[in-house]
């Protein structure tokens, strides 16, 4: 039997989970609403919010699991990539957690932890699968072959696509973060209205930089003709900017399930909720057979238990980190080249 307290803080949620022997008991996340009125989130102010809250977070973690630390076998953290300053929190304080109660530490690659969360609904998806993770940090493909077993397609050579959500939701004078509003209003409006040009990459490689900067000159040249452009059109710039962003995604991860022949697909990461997203998923289910697995929204945006679950699996292969651990922002994930 195996009980592991998961830490995640490498952005702006707080977040613990408890896991016993493979089975979530708890997820609590404590979101930071201080940064949405500088539209972003901002590193000094989001690790002064963690440690704030890290303990309140933990002890509910542990109240809601009916768990007390003294039954903790092991605790995982995320080691990276992320914020330093918000990175620093967590990893300290698993240490100190680690060495007061005499259990071993285990770190966490933050993008193998959103690939694990797939591990944590009883339906688990079978090895090989193609996993899209779309979130506000990262954009990639991965062949995974097994459990730590990754093979990396593709990834974006700029921003992600959450980043190019939320941009391009500024841009639009939505809140932060504001791609769920954006997707919201895309709902309302049509696509085929404007169009914005899909970068040719070579590979399973995405670029973002280009339709953001087109996004912007758009913007800028039609409100200098009418001011009121963006807010008499909203729904249907927000339907034609979504058609463009997921189009860039689906085109790569199709050309890799022909490829690879590999149909089982698992969407990971915030962006997964998106609705344009998850309607194109489901034409391919129809058309190509895809069997698609995307975890519950919770476990889709940053969380503890997608921690707590890859602390598990890493339990049970003996896989420790030592005291002398420390964070590293621009961690990589350990890949098959
Ligand atoms: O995975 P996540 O919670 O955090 C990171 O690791 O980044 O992803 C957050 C990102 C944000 O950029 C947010 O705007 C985006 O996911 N997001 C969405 C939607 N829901 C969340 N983007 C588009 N449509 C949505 N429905
Ligand atoms: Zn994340």
């Amino acid at each position: 039997m195996a009980i592991i307290l998961g830490i995640e803080s490498s952005c702006d949620d707080t977040s613990a989970s408890i896991v016993k022997d493979g089975k979530v008991l708890s997820n609590i996340v404590c979101s930071q609403a201080i940064h949405q009125k500088y539209g972003g989130v901002v590193p000094e102010l989001a690790s002064r919010a963690h440690e704030k809250n890290i303990i309140p977070t933990i002890s509910e973690a542990l109240k809601s699991a009916s768990v007390s630390l003294s039954e903790i076998n092991a605790i995982s953290f995320t080691q990276g990539p992320g914020l330093l300053g918000s990175l620093l929190v967590g990893n300290c304080f698993a240490k100190g957690i680690a060495m007061a109660q005499k259990i071993p530490l285990i770190s966490v690659n933050h993008i193998e932890a959103h690939i694990n969360a797939h591990f944590i609904e009883d339906v688990k998806p079978t090895f090989p699968f193609l996993c899209l993770t779309v979130s506000g940090g990262h954009t990639q493909i991965i062949c995974v072959e097994g459990f730590g077993k990754y093979k990396l397609l593709g990834e974006t050579l700029d921003d992600a696509i959450g980043e190019a959500f939320d941009k391009s939701a500024k841009l639009l004078g939505l809140p932060y973060p504001g791609g769920p509003l954006l997707d919201k209003m895309a709902q309302l409006g049509n696509f085929k209205k404007y169009e914005f040009p899909i970068p040719e990459i070579k590979n399973y490689d995405f670029s973002f930089s280009g339709i953001k900067t087109s996004i912007l000159n758009f913007l800028q040249n039609n409100t200098r003709i009418n001011p009121d452009f963006i807010a008499q059109n909203l729904n249907d710039i927000c339907a034609s900017i979504q058609y463009s962003l997921i189009k860039i995604v689906m085109r790569k991860l199709k050309k890799a399930s022909q490829e690879f022949n590999i149909k089982t697909i698992a969407i990971a990461g915030g962006v997964a909720a998106n609705s344009e997203l998850r309607s194109k998923i489901q034409f391919e289910v129809q058309l190509s057979n895809w069997e698609v697995f995307i975890p519950k929204f919770e476990y889709c945006t940053d969380n503890a238990a997608m921690i707590a679950i890859t602390g598990y699996y890493k339990f049970l292969n003996n896989d420790f980190a030592d005291l002398s651990s420390v964070p590293n922002p621009r961690l990589e994930m350990k890949v098959i080249k």
